[in-house]
């Protein structure tokens, strides 16, 4: 664990990465005193700027949701441990600049052992030349260094591989700590709790007991802007691939022996090596085109015209294992989708039951256990009751345990407040392993080629309107697994 004299280093401290997740994050940690005492946080970036500008940046993005009567002093103290330095990212010199800055922090302190945590919020092109420069010029020693690197990791199973070794040419394993942000979510993390620690859905967690699975993410924005790393990207590497994915490895893995972040991860890597490739017949690809005064994605400048780019997928994979032999797990994820009346990105995961034996009843609404990620965080479970009154009818209703609601007063942390904190804690657990990705990357790269024309002529994704649910034959596509619609009353 990092205690005391602790530098955290953002590179990339003038992208949107930096100022809307990264400092956010910190300063709440630092509020809340889970960052180590006396912690030092230098940002780090090409953009020259004064250390005002700075701490006016970093601190754009404290949310207001945050304001307390002692929200102003805590920003300011904040700002009290808050540097800049500025410089390129290939250059040993600017580097050897950067680590004097350090020294000089590092003289205050009373302990030899110095603890540097680097955190890339930057380009992928950049991850090696800067994982490099900080082991040949930053490197802390004796101390523990470590390293924080976010997706892209790679485009598809031979650059992720590539990538992976070069950086393993300068930080070990252990060093390094790789976020998918969806596991640091509350009710991703909530998985392992649910399904191990009820004996009701353990116990119904097979393919005797579950017809399919659903994992959804929308957003009600299209990539605005943010067009140019979108496109060469697509919706299947940006969010099924990494976050959907991850999601489910947890909820399928069997019960890892312990929960220490090797044994977890084993158990990721193990049900992720049980997927075969994606097949294109279980492929549904969208893109969204103008509607509503909205504009369409080829309509975004940084978009370069006539790109077939999915802004949306669904995907079904299977698990050939004896526990989920047959089961269909659909990831579905799209930009430019609006369902419902929340303005704000949406994510949740649904297990349909089968159907009850019919006998006695019939044409009764399946259970269906619904986790809501995002907004609002829940755990519902649709299910049948007989309809109060004389009568004997059955009606579909829902056992609900919405969190703000239930939990009114517990705060739920951001993902990264809850991932940089594991990784100044030495803590695993919530981190892609290079296996869990390597696995990951076999699984979707024969579609994604398939999607990049690099076998022949691209697939055409089918257009939706900016603003509907997807791609009209979503339904059909979903049918098409044995997905039944329940809706409570
Ligand atoms: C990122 C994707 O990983 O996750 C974005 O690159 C997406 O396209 C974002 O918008 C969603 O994350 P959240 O947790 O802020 O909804």
């Amino acid at each position: 664990e990092m205690k005391g004299n602790t530098i955290i280093v953002v590179f990339g401290a003038s992208g949107d990465l930096a100022k809307k997740k990264t400092f956010p994050a910190l300063f709440r940690l630092f509020r809340q005193g889970f960052l180590p005492n006396d912690v030092k946080i230098v940002g780090y970036a090409r953009t020259k700027m004064d250390k005002a500008e700075f701490h006016s940046r970093a601190t754009s993005y404290i949310k207001k949701s945050d304001d307390d009567a002692g929200l102003a002093e805590s920003i300011d103290k904040f700002k009290d441990t808050l540097t800049y330095v500025d410089g390129d990212y290939d250059t040993g010199a600017a580097f050897d600049v950067l680590n004097a800055h350090l020294l000089e922090i590092e003289a205050h302190y009373t302990s030899e052992d110095k603890n540097r945590l680097f955190y890339f919020a930057l380009p992928p092109n950049v991850f090696v030349t800067v994982a490099k420069n900080i082991k040949e010029h930053v490197y802390a020693s004796p101390g523990v260094n470590r390293i924080i690197v976010e997706k892209p990791f790679g485009k598809d199973l031979d650059s992720a591989r590539e990538l992976l070794s070069s950086l393993k040419q300068y930080w070990s394993e252990e060093e390094t700590y790789r976020i998918d942000h969806y596991l640091g979510k509350e009710m991703v993390k909530n998985i392992l709790v649910l399904r191990f620690a009820n004996v009701a859905f353990a116990s119904c967690w097979d393919k005797s007991h579950i017809s399919n699975v659903q994992i959804t993410f929308k957003e009600p924005f299209g990539t605005e802007g943010r067009g140019g790393y979108f496109d060469s990207f697509g919706i299947i590497r940006d969010v099924l691939q990494n976050h959907l994915l991850q999601v489910l490895s947890i909820l399928t893995m069997e019960r890892p022996v312990s929960f220490s972040a090797e044994d977890i991860r084993d158990e990721k890597v193990k049900v992720l090596r049980c997927i075969p490739p994606i097949a294109q017949e279980d492929t549904l690809l969208g893109q969204y085109v103008g509607a509503d005064g909205k504009p369409g994605y080829l309509d975004d400048d940084t978009v370069p015209r006539g790109s077939v780019c999915p802004t949306f997928a669904a995907t079904t994979l299977w698990i050939n294992n004896p526990r989920w032999e047959g089961v269909p797990f659909i990831l579905k994820a799209g930009k430019g989708i609006m369902n419902g009346r929340y303005f704000c990105p949406k994510s949740k995961y649904g297990i349909q039951f089968k159907d009850v034996t019919q006998g006695i009843f019939q044409d009764i609404a399946r259970n269906e256990l619904v986790i809501r990620i995002q907004p609002s965080e829940a755990v519902y479970l649709k299910m049948n009751a007989k309809t109060p009154g004389l009568q004997t009818h059955a009606m579909v209703t829902e056992m609900d345990l919405t969190y703000n609601r239930r939990f009114a007063e517990a705060k739920i942390p951001e993902a990264y407040e809850a991932l940089i904190l594991d990784a100044l804690q030495g803590d695993h657990s919530n981190f892609v392993r290079h296996d869990e990705l390597d696995v990951a990357w076999k699984i979707f790269t024969p579609i994604l080629h398939w999607i990049d024309g690099k076998n022949g002529t691209p697939p055409h994704p089918s257009s939706y309107p900016y603003g509907l649910r997807g791609p009209q034959d979503l339904d059909k596509f979903i049918q098409k697994y044995g997905y039944h619609r329940t809706t409570a009353n």
